[in-house]
């Protein structure tokens, strides 16, 4: 059996963990939402006791709903695109490149902090196409790495809470102007969500900090010039939330009655270039 791989992360990069974990749960429920076997795998293999987070199971819909209605969204732009570029920024310890399988002409960077990507390596194996990019989403150099032509997907899934405003929009506007055509999709917190961020029991666990909050697309497509709306759904309105279970099912019909509490977990898709 493979030696245990040790861990030793706080604020921001340590929520990754929670994600995997919660993914891992979800793969051994007897209806997962995700199914993802590969976060299974990759939790077993850290030496890390998990219950430290505060997470338990019955918060795993929170995230294989949002996972998986990104995994649809990314496989609809890679039939369209079957020769494109992705980049999964904030990975974490996500296995997206691994569950959606690319074809040999699709280009993927996850790309994440430089503690995230050394964990990554001891726990994931490499595959055609497909490249580690240690850096901070912040520092934008690392973009200029990759090359710039054809269609692109930005890929940001739990990251943009930890960025402010003002760094969420530069981010995205660069990618945009530097790739001219392709998408973005990225999920948001509501600033009712940010503004509670006390109240987040992850938040507390790991000392990280969220900033960007966004109660709609229009507060994006004001930031973010060349970008047009595809669609914008809240966790309770995403495909794969059918699958949650009746409780959620439940707060999600509650929730048509309290518009704020609805907007809190939203995942948007934008286009930018070229309509085809
Ligand atoms: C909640 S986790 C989500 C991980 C993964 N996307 C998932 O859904 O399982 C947030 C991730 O964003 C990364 N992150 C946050 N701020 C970042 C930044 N400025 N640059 C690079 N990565 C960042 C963290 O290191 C962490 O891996």
């Amino acid at each position: 059996m493979d030696q245990k791989v040790s861990v030793d992360l706080s604020g921001a990069p340590q929520t990754m963990l929670a994600t995997l974990y919660l993914k891992a749960l979800d793969a051994d429920f007897a209806r997962p939402i995700l199914g993802d076997r590969y976060a299974k795998e990759a939790a077993a293999r850290l030496d890390y006791d998990f219950t430290d987070i505060g997470i338990t199971a019955k918060w795993a819909p929170l995230i294989t709903v949002r996972t998986a209605q990104y995994d649809i969204w990314a496989r609809q732009f890679l039939a369209v695109h079957p020769r494109c570029t992705v980049i999964h920024l904030g990975c974490g310890m996500d296995s997206r490149v691994f569950r959606l399988d690319p074809g040999p002409d699709v280009r993927w960077y996850d790309v994440d902090y430089p503690e995230v990507i050394a964990l990554r390596q001891q726990v994931f194996g490499s595959r055609p196409g497909y490249q580690l990019l240690p850096a901070s989403a912040t520092d934008m150099s690392w973009l200029d790495q990759i090359p710039a032509d054809g269609p692109a997907l930005l890929l940001a899934e739990g990251i943009s809470m930890y960025l402010t405003a003002d760094e969420g929009a530069a981010l995205l506007s660069r990618f945009v102007d530097r790739f001219g055509s392709g998408e973005l999709q990225i999920d948001f917190y509501s600033r009712l969500a940010i503004r509670s961020q006390k109240g987040h029991t992850l938040v507390r666990r790991t000392g990280s900090k969220l900033f960007w909050g966004v109660d709609s697309p229009q507060d994006v497509l004001d930031r973010v010039p060349g970008i047009r709306l595809l669609i914008a759904v809240t966790l309770f309105d995403a495909s794969t939330f059918r699958g949650a279970p009746r409780g959620f099912r439940m707060a999600g019909r509650l929730s048509r009655i309290a518009p704020p509490l609805r907007r809190t977990l939203q995942y948007h898709r934008y286009a930018f270039g070229p309509v085809s």
